[in-house]
């Protein structure tokens, strides 16, 4: 089988890549900068394609006669970053994915899997957990990110309806594994863990999932889904004090013991960010990226697990992975 892999030098590409080639997959990666893309994939038997996802037309044809697109490039880790980043979230993660997707069609592509996010699902107010069937809309978003992503699914759904190549959709939850480099959010709490930044823990709940679980579930799509579907990627509902906790036992540094109140967290958060913005420099936490770990959804990865027939790995063995890999190189203490 064929693949083209956009974003191969992400935290979930670099893992999806790795999984493809252990399957004897035959693949394309499109990155942006050859040297990271040495760093993160080098020595593994794939064909990389430069590009940039600002300029789809210019190297789609590197897709002619592909089996399956996986794509999960986005406009994602700058945006908890300070300045106006909407102009590149809407050309990224909605204009020119869905340009790929017409360039993936026609040059003979035969399905797509693309990488949306548990963050398009709306939160139950009735207590339950949400499952696929709540989708958000756009004017729910808690931030621009996830308003891009709730757009761009709204029009994949849209581009589905007049198209004839078969689109599946992942939406995993926060992730976390080994080849985080760039890193994302996740992977900056864990380097801020390691090097004994956090201050404490306040009340939290999130759903989080192996980003090497979710490369398999998408793989698992491109065998066996039927376009149209949408599967949450969603292992396990945690917070700051377990992550703590396991944390603590896979590195061996000890942490946090504090727990502060959430209004004041938000408060130092946001005085945090407006001291950033006059020094130019950037926070450790926004206060966007505290609202989603506050918000307490949960979201159901059972469908994922029903049709898919994947596992999700245990999270003492993801974190205890995470730690690893930034030891091995260079990067925890
Ligand atoms: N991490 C999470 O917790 C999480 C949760 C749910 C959904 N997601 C989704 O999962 C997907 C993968 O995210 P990730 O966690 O792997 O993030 P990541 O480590 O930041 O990877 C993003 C990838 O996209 C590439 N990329 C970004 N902008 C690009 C552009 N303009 N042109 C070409 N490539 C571009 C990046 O290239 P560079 O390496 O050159 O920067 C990188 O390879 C995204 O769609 C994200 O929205 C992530």
């Amino acid at each position: 089988m064929r693949a083209f892999v956009t974003g191969g030098t992400g935290l979930l590409g670099s893992n999806l890549v790795r999984l493809l080639v252990e399957e004897k997959w035959q693949i394309k990666v499109l990155v942006r900068s050859a040297e990271k893309a040495e760093k993160m994939i080098g020595g593994l038997n794939v064909e990389v394609v430069k590009g940039d996802m600002m300029n789809v037309d210019l190297w789609a044809h590197h897709m002619k006669d592909c089996d399956v697109l996986f794509h999960t490039a986005a406009y994602f880790r700058e945006t908890f970053r300070k300045g106006n980043h909407w102009t590149n979230l809407e050309k990224v993660n909605v204009i020119n994915t869905i340009r790929l997707f017409e360039l993936a069609e026609k040059h003979g592509v035969g399905k797509i899997v693309h990488t949306s996010t548990n963050a398009t699902i709306r939160k139950r107010h009735d207590g339950e957990i949400s499952d696929e069937s709540d989708q958000m809309n756009p004017d729910e978003a808690l931030n621009l990110y996830e308003k891009s992503k709730v757009i761009g699914d709204q029009e994949i759904q849209k581009f589905a309806r007049k198209h004839l190549i078969p689109i599946v959709t992942v939406l995993p939850a926060w992730m976390f594994g080994p080849g985080d480099a760039a890193p994302t959010g996740s992977g900056q709490f864990v380097l801020n863990f390691l090097s004994r930044k956090l201050p404490g823990s306040f009340h939290s709940g999130i759903d989080v999932v192996d980003a090497r679980d979710v490369a398999c579930a998408m793989i698992q799509a491109a065998k066996s889904a039927v376009g149209g579907e949408r599967y949450i990627l969603s292992a396990y509902h945690t917070g700051l004090d377990e992550l703590f906790r396991i944390l603590q036992k896979v590195s061996g540094i000890q942490g946090p013991s504090k727990s502060f109140p959430i209004s004041m967290v938000y408060l130092s958060t946001w005085f945090q960010e407006k001291i950033a913005v006059w020094r130019n420099r950037e926070t450790d936490m926004s206060v966007d990226e505290l609202r989603v770990m506050t918000e307490l959804k949960r979201t159901s990865g059972e469908k994922a697990i029903r049709d898919l027939h994947i596992t999700y790995r245990p999270l003492e063995d993801t974190m205890r992975d995470t730690v690893e890999w930034y030891r091995l190189n260079g990067m925890g203490k």
